[in-house]
């Protein structure tokens, strides 16, 4: 199969990686991708928002798999779109990931929270406000317990999240969301929810929208500041599978929140073809949904695709074809902690363009180094974003696979390289 990867972080590294290893495998091609990926498939020089260039490139280099990375093409319709090339201009591949419309379940909190209201799926209460109710909104507020959670309906980048201590920052918060438009049209809408108070975990899934399978899960750490202190980022690391993730608690999540899911997609026509991400949040061993994403996690997939060892493609084209309930699931034992190298000074500002080295060490046999946001800069490899490289490593247990990616990590360098060591520390 002829594969198109959509992206350039660490997740589709991970997902280069993966799909590289299978023998169904013929040409590999990732738009734009990153200098750690070249060694895996061609890297093509096509922006995720060039709709127009993806369809060239995939009916000139007949592409039979379009792997979308980011929510954001999904978001505005790359499956919609590239459908139509299947009528259009004879396009014989297809996409992994949902429709246009199937993928407001992460582009639009509210669609999301009504969607599993109208299923029900355990999630927390909430209400909805625009411009038009505000005061409303603002009634609402004053009368709800703390914390209290606020969200922008919109994609803002992983930003569009507060959580308020006090009714008056999130009174605060609620008026620079939807009368200072802090997130322009993503915050014209926002979305208020009780606080879930539990430990988070996120599963992942392929479906059709018929059937589905469990391919992973993992629990991430979003604060930037050891002992999950400081502001949000992307991810600074995760590690699988998750000690309380045991047969009884993954039972709950499979027959409470993925089946009925899956079950809501079919029968509100929502056309999904590709991963769903359930960010869960385990409540005194209930789980309920905090957000679903049309995509896998980052850095979730670099520990994910590692333990999967079921191959990826012939998932893919099981999924086209209408047999993904007959595949067989793999996962390899041991622990994979993933830790996350950053830039200083994120998730605030930082500089790009700063020389890594180090990236030419072997690496244990145990491990694997994901770039994420790196560029080649003549015969340097340089900094380009938050989130530079990403070390997974394999270990007997959570701490030993964490201790081995900080040692690789230890002979890497960059000005400013700041990485959390204490991921998985919960589990030690
Ligand atoms: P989201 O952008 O929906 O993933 O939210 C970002 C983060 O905010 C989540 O990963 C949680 O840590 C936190 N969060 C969101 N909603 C809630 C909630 N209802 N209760 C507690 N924490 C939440
Ligand atoms: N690591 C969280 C995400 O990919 O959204």
């Amino acid at each position: 199969m002829n594969t198109l990867i959509l992206g350039s972080g660490g997740r589709e590294h991970a997902l280069a990686w993966k799909i590289a290893q299978s023998h169904h495998c013929n040409q590999l091609f990732i738009a734009p991708g990153n200098p750690g990926m070249a060694s895996l498939g061609t890297l093509v020089n096509i922006g995720t928002h060039d709709f127009e260039g993806i369809k060239t490139f995939c009916l000139t280099n007949k592409i039979d798999v379009l792997v979308v990375g980011p929510e954001e093409p999904l978001v505005n319709g790359i499956y919609d779109f590239m459908e139509r090339a299947k009528t259009e201009n004879g396009w014989k591949g297809f996409v992994v990931g949902p429709s246009k419309e199937a993928a407001q379940l992460e582009g639009s909190k509210a669609f999301s929270k009504k969607f599993m209201n109208r299923n029900n799926i355990p999630t927390a209460a909430y209400a909805e406000f625009t411009k038009e109710n505000f005061e409303d909104g603002i009634a609402y507020i004053k009368q709800h317990n703390l914390p209290i959670v606020l969200k922008a309906d919109g994609l803002a980048a992983g930003k569009g999240v507060v959580i308020s201590e006090t009714h008056e920052d999130a009174l605060a918060v609620f008026e620079e969301m939807i009368i200072n438009q802090q997130f322009g049209k993503a915050s014209s809408k926002v979305v208020i929810e009780a606080f879930l108070k539990g430990i988070e975990v996120s599963v992942f899934v392929l479906t059709n929208g018929v059937d589905y399978q469990v391919i992973g899960h993992a629990k991430d750490y979003k604060r930037i500041g050891e002992g999950d202190t400081g502001l949000n980022t992307g991810g600074m690391g995760c590690v699988t599978p998750v000690p309380f993730m045991d047969d009884a608690f993954m039972q709950k999540v499979e027959e409470r929140i993925i089946v009925p899911t899956v079950k809501g997609l079919a029968k509100e026509g929502l056309v999904y073809n590709g991963f769903i991400f359930f960010g869960l949040m385990n409540v005194e061993g209930n789980p309920e949904v905090i957000e679903y994403n049309c995509r896998m996690g980052d850095p979730e997939t670099e520990v994910v695709m590692p333990r999967l060892e079921t191959d990826l493609l012939s998932l893919f084209a099981a999924m086209d074809n209408g047999t993904l309930e007959d595949a067989n699931i793999n996962f390899a034992d041991g622990y994979f902690a993933t830790v996350v190298a950053v830039s200083g000074g994120y998730p605030g500002d930082y500089k790009k363009n700063i020389p890594i080295t180090g990236l030419e060490n072997s690496l244990p046999a145990s491990s694997l180094l994901f770039q994420a946001g790196t560029k080649q800069n003549e015969d340097t490899i340089v900094t380009n974003g938050g989130r530079v490289l990403t070390v997974t490593s394999k270990g007997h247990s959570i701490k030993e696979a964490v201790e081995q990616s900080i040692s690789v990590l230890k002979d890497i360098h960059f000005e400013g390289i700041n990485y959390r060591k204490d991921i998985g520390y919960e589990f030690n």
